[in-house]
């Protein structure tokens, strides 16, 4: 990831103080004040905690910690009236409480600083960097060689994926042990109904959209899921190079908030109103899954992208409404297709595309087969797992970013 990332964060804090910094937290006061602790940090910020609040966040042997789940504090356990009875902040970069009840708990100033009450402020945020047509010149570019021999480097292409929910693998070998060593370095392969690594070559007798040669409109894979495929592999066998077939990809966050700006009544019905994706092969498999589009997150933050005109199933609405859903679904649609949202991207054998498949909308020109040869080979691993290879490598090589919030997806 570009250090610029670390650095917008810092200068977004308007206290003074920087959660994206590696420092220590000192403490220079502390305040009792009934239901509330005051601590004041480095005279910079007063930081407010319920007195509820931290008696629940005690992680002693006896309160059990919530990290690894052996944890038997519950909210139950801990009354609205429970006070402090002493508070004491002699050691360097630590709170020590003593409950009215006897209870003594420690905490480190860091972690009260990032959790405090109107927290935002100390918290470091990292939105997306959404991109339209630009991506060309900031995209990730991470070698088969270093991804799979060096954590680091693992590490750089997960922040690349983070911030722009797309990036690319080089020198990968065409073995298919070769596409499974290099993506189950980033989480555990899912295998679905259509295989665990799934060969797209063009044929005559095709199964699914993917294996005809005609262009397909970028969409997200498979929202006819409860939970669609987190992050997809795309690796380039064969392309038949500058015979069609480009590879489109669309920043689907970027196209929802040209929504929110420019529509903000379709991009509200988006929001709130279910969509029904399906995908049905006779006697086999029957998906069906109503959702949101656009996913938001308690904040109203974009979380998560579901879009494949493929698969929208004749859709349902109240009276009078139902044409307004469809006005929404075919602008969203209008707005993946106009090449200034696009990245456009010959493929060459060797190379592979890695992208969040709830983020990232992945399409591709029409290509003539007859003179064409195209073989992608694909996997998925689920984004939860990614996430946690980002969390667990963020302890290692940057600390201040382990805890950070990712967007968690296509959540229903
Ligand atoms: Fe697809």
């Amino acid at each position: 990831m570009p250090d610029d990332q670390i650095s917008s964060v810092s200068s977004d804090q308007s206290s003074g103080l920087s959660v994206g910094d590696p420092v220590s937290y000192k403490i220079q006061a502390a305040r009792n004040e009934g239901d509330r602790i005051i601590l004041d940090f480095d005279s910079k910020a007063d930081a407010r905690l319920s007195t509820r609040w931290l008696r629940l966040a005690c992680n002693c042997e006896v309160c059990g910690d919530t990290q690894s789940g052996k944890r038997w504090l519950t909210p139950a356990d801990v009354p609205a009236s429970v006070r402090a009875e002493n508070i004491d902040i002699s050691t360097p970069g630590e709170l020590t409480v003593v409950w009215d009840d006897g209870h003594i708990s420690r905490y480190d100033a860091g972690f009260l600083a990032r959790h405090c009450e109107g927290a935002t402020r100390f918290q470091a945020k990292l939105w997306a960097k959404l991109w339209g047509g630009d991506l060309n010149s900031s995209i990730g570019k991470f070698s088969y060689e270093t991804v799979v021999n060096d954590d680091e480097a693992l590490f750089g292409s997960l922040r690349a994926l983070r911030d722009h929910g797309v990036m690319m693998l080089t020198g990968v070998p065409t073995q298919a042990e070769d596409t499974m060593r290099i993506a189950e370095r980033f989480g555990p392969i899912r295998e679905t109904s259509y295989g665990k690594v799934f060969d797209l070559i063009s044929k005559p007798e095709a199964r699914v959209a993917g294996e005809t040669a005609r262009a397909q409109i970028p969409h997200t894979d498979e929202p006819f899921r409860y939970s669609p495929p987190g992050f997809i592999f795309f690796h380039a066998i064969k392309t038949g190079a500058h015979m069609g077939g480009t590879s489109l990809m669309v920043d689907g966050f970027h196209i929802a908030e040209l929504m929110r700006t420019q529509t903000p009544e379709l991009f509200e019905i988006l929001t709130r109103h279910g969509v029904t994706f399906h995908r049905e092969h006779a006697d086999e498999v029957f998906f069906s899954t109503e959702a949101h589009v656009i996913s938001l997150d308690s904040k109203g933050q974009v979380t998560g992208i579901r879009f494949n005109d493929r698969c929208l199933a004749p859709q349902e609405a109240r009276d009078g409404q139902i044409d307004d859903l469809i006005d929404a679904l075919a602008e969203y649609t209008r707005l993946v297709c106009l090449p200034e949202n696009q990245f456009q991207h010959q493929v060459q054998p060797g190379e592979m595309l890695v992208f969040d498949n709830q983020r990232i909308l992945h399409g591709r020109s029409s290509f003539d087969p007859t003179v064409a040869e195209r073989h992608l080979r694909s996997c998925n691993i689920d984004r939860d797992a990614v996430h946690s290879a980002f969390r667990t490598l963020a302890r290692r090589f940057a600390p201040q970013e382990a805890e950070q919030v990712l967007y968690q997806g296509a959540i229903l």
